[in-house]
């Protein structure tokens, strides 16, 4: 059970959430976008406004396919990563898969004050990001819902997380 994979919309915390689950678990955190970012030393924004979204896209596939061998990992994947080709069959085959589900408002108050820039919602106001999330995210779950494990937020806590990794492979937790 050594790679953990957080999928959801933009804004519903996999990053964030995947930091905590890292350190409960003493595992490394590697967010999807940050590794691009580094390899191809240019930020996801420069890719979409350079290469546009086809190409970043090829990028993350060509991410996950060079996830092989990884050990003891919590990802964060980009909130379109598992939407596309057969990204989430990938990750589903590569670890365990967690849909971090949020609601419309809750997605939409998260991103409306987000400081990572996300070029898909760029310059959006609140009722045109409102109409953008109402229109993909339904979308977008029929691709987060062939996740492993769907979170509510309530089950967004690496505790509990934690506990569902550990009945799944009969450990007993000594804490
Ligand atoms: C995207 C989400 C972003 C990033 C890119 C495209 C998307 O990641 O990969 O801007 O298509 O939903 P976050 O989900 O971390 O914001």
């Amino acid at each position: 059970m050594s790679v953990i994979i957080l999928v959801g919309f933009m804004g519903c915390g996999k990053s964030t959430f995947g930091r905590k689950l890292a350190k409960q678990l003493n595992y490394q955190f590697m967010d999807a976008d940050d590794s691009i970012e580094a390899k191809y030393k240019l930020k996801v924004k420069d890719i979409f406004s350079q290469f546009g979204e086809a190409h970043f896209r090829k990028l993350e596939e060509k991410f996950i396919l060079d996830l092989d061998n990884q050990q003891n990992i919590v990802l964060a994947t980009g909130g379109g990563m598992p939407c596309f080709g057969k990204n989430i069959d990938l990750l589903n085959q590569l670890g365990t898969t967690f849909y971090l589900q949020r609601s419309v408002p809750e997605l939409v108050h998260r991103l409306i004050n987000a400081k990572r820039p996300r070029p898909l919602i760029h310059g959006k106001n609140q009722s045109e990001l409102t109409e953008f999330i109402e229109e993909l995210l339904p979308k977008r779950e029929t691709f987060y819902l062939k996740s492993h494990h769907v979170l509510n937020r309530d089950q967004q806590n690496p505790l509990f997380v934690q506990m569902l990794l550990n009945q799944k492979s009969g450990t007993v937790n000594s804490d």
